[in-house]
């Protein structure tokens, strides 16, 4: 029987254990002392307690094996744990150990937890051990252990940010707007199992991202932060300079929000990485503002990398024609974004606000949809254009012929997959966030939707026409489909991270567009493109692709 007494968190809570006897006489045994199943073994005339159950899948260690030195193993997965400290010497997890007494005979065990502030401090430890291991079932436990110790598993974010910034030779990487898109899921859940599911799927994505990366340092000196020449050194990929000046704006405070459409003009700056750099920039500021400034500094420096290191898409010859269409722009660009005067004035009123048929934009070659997009312009305002470019891209993406992403004997440089068609519908998310506060960003912002509609006509199924295609997919129950959506994303059983965050950063960016407001036929498309991707099979593996494209390209070598 357990002899207990109370004791406040962080002061010693001795509790009675089997006596000394009964160890001599059975050899280790199990007790349940306080709300605990502690193992207590006797070793070379010494007692030593640990949590009975293993900490990985719960074996009783009791019925493990002690050696001389006091490895203890258990038999299970043969996982070793120093039996003084814990340590895990084979496996992963730590074992909770616990001091003991013996008086005349009388064992007594102190059950009490640390501080909260200390457990927090292991807990985040051991947490950033199992991500640089990639153990995803690891990072699962210790940020299930995270929360039981009272920490909010935001900090375990940021923590990630902050450790793994450093390893990301080509800056940011989908597993940082996976943080903030999995942790929006997170917010609408109510199921403490799906809300942990969660916050593992964003963490283990860094983890998986930045698996055995050596570091990649950032420039740490300082130069006088002026806009323009932070643009300059984005242009001509100088990364060091550019960095020194972020450096110099973050070391003087200066706010996300007034650095802000700076980093927007550089993002649109090109058609570039395929829209990745205005995609990731909406998720920094999304997580600046949850985890507060200090996520700046990781975020800003990893997304500065790649966007220096962006391919530039709009020198490739397919997409030359961005470069003339932008400057026949009806309203003359002003890619100029001043902090101090960050709004144009309103376009003039005798442009329409209806939108322009989405068909306009459908099926076409990238010069005839930059050129309807030119005609649009002078027609319709913005925003009335974005919708239909919206509605064409879902369009597209409902009619994209899924043959082409399984084939296997497509030319190296020429494989396309369900991403191609997401993106056009997160980039113009993206688009429609940034431009609506900074309208000199519309010519660029909508000419690029355009790109992003029109490299995806070759891949279109022969034969099906956008209505059909969408009365396929339609979703007639919004609420309904919202619930569906959620499950399958929180169990999608997909192995590569990239993929399923895809499915996620797509269906929010439509959720957030509908949110916003959008005319009847492009909610309707939206969602039901949203429906196709969700029922996607994706090959995450080009096995028999990769190798020959591999002997064709070597052959001409
Ligand atoms: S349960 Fe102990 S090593 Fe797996």
């Amino acid at each position: 029987m357990a002899i207990q007494s109370d004791a406040p968190a962080g002061q010693a809570h001795w509790v009675e254990a089997p006596p000394l006897a009964q160890l001599h006489e059975r050899g280790p045994t199990a007790a349940k002392l306080g709300a605990r199943q502690v193992a207590l073994f006797l070793h070379e005339g010494e007692v030593l307690a640990c949590n009975n159950r293993c900490p990985h899948e719960g074996y009783p260690l009791c019925e493990g094996a002690l050696d001389r030195s006091g490895v203890l193993t258990c038999h299970w997965h043969n996982w070793k744990f120093d039996l003084r400290s814990g340590t895990n010497l084979y496996g992963g997890d730590a074992l909770r150990v616990y001091p003991v007494r013996v008086e005349a005979g009388r064992v007594w065990v102190d059950v009490s937890d640390p501080p909260p502030a200390q457990r927090v401090a292991e807990v985040l430890g051991r947490l950033a051990e199992a991500m640089a291991e990639d153990d995803y079932p690891r990072v699962a436990r210790e940020l299930a252990r995270l929360e039981q110790a009272g920490a909010p598993l935001d900090a375990a974010a940021l923590q990630a940010l902050e450790h793994s910034h450093t390893r990301l030779r080509n800056g940011m990487t989908h597993a940082y707007p996976a943080i903030d898109a999995w942790l929006r899921l997170r917010d609408q859940l109510a199921d403490s199992d799906e809300r942990l599911a969660c916050v593992t799927e964003a963490l283990a994505h860094v983890g998986f991202d930045t698996l055995r990366e050596a570091p990649y340092p950032y420039a740490t000196a300082h130069r006088n932060w002026q806009a323009e020449e932070f643009l300059t050194a984005v242009e001509t990929q100088d990364e060091a300079g550019a960095t020194e000046r972020l450096n110099d704006a973050l070391a003087q405070g200066i706010a996300f929000d007034t650095l802000e459409p700076v980093f927007a003009q550089a993002a649109l700056a090109h058609y570039n990485a395929f829209g990745h750099s205005l995609i990731y920039l909406t998720h920094v500021r999304s997580l600046i503002q949850r985890l507060g400034p200090a996520a700046a500094a990781p975020l800003l420096r990893a997304w500065t990398r790649s966007l220096v290191l962006a391919t530039r898409e709009d020198l490739l010859p397919d997409f030359k024609a961005y470069a003339g269409a932008l400057e026949k722009w009806p309203r003359p660009p002003d890619s100029h974004v001043s902090p101090s005067r960050p709004h144009l004035p309103s376009p003039s009123s005798t442009l329409s606000t209806s939108a322009p048929p989405a068909a306009r934009f459908e099926a076409l070659k990238i010069r005839e949809t930059l050129a309807a997009t030119l005609e649009a312009a002078a027609q319709h305002t913005p925003l009335a254009l974005w919708h239909a470019l919206m509605q064409a891209a879902a369009h597209h993406l409902l009619r994209f012929d899924e043959r082409f992403a399984q084939r296997t004997d497509s030319p190296a440089g020429d494989d396309v997959n369900w991403l191609d068609f997401s993106h056009a519908l997160t980039f113009g998310h993206a688009v429609r966030q940034t431009c609506t506060r900074w309208p000199q960003l519309w010519p660029q912002g909508l000419l690029q939707m355009a790109l992003f509609v029109a490299r995806n006509t070759p891949y279109l199924a022969p034969g099906l026409d956008s209505a059909a295609a969408q009365a396929a997919w339609a979703v007639d129950d919004a609420e309904g489909f919202d619930t569906f959506a959620r499950t399958r994303l929180i169990d999608h059983g997909i192995g590569l991270p990239i993929y399923p965050v895809h499915w996620l950063k797509t269906w929010l960016a439509v959720r957030d567009s509908i949110a916003l407001g959008l005319p009847q036929p492009c909610v309707n498309a939206l969602r039901a493109a949203v429906r196709r991707l969700l029922s996607a099979q994706f090959k995450q593996r080009h096995a028999l692709r990769s190798a020959r494209q591999a002997q064709r390209f070597v052959e001409r070598e």
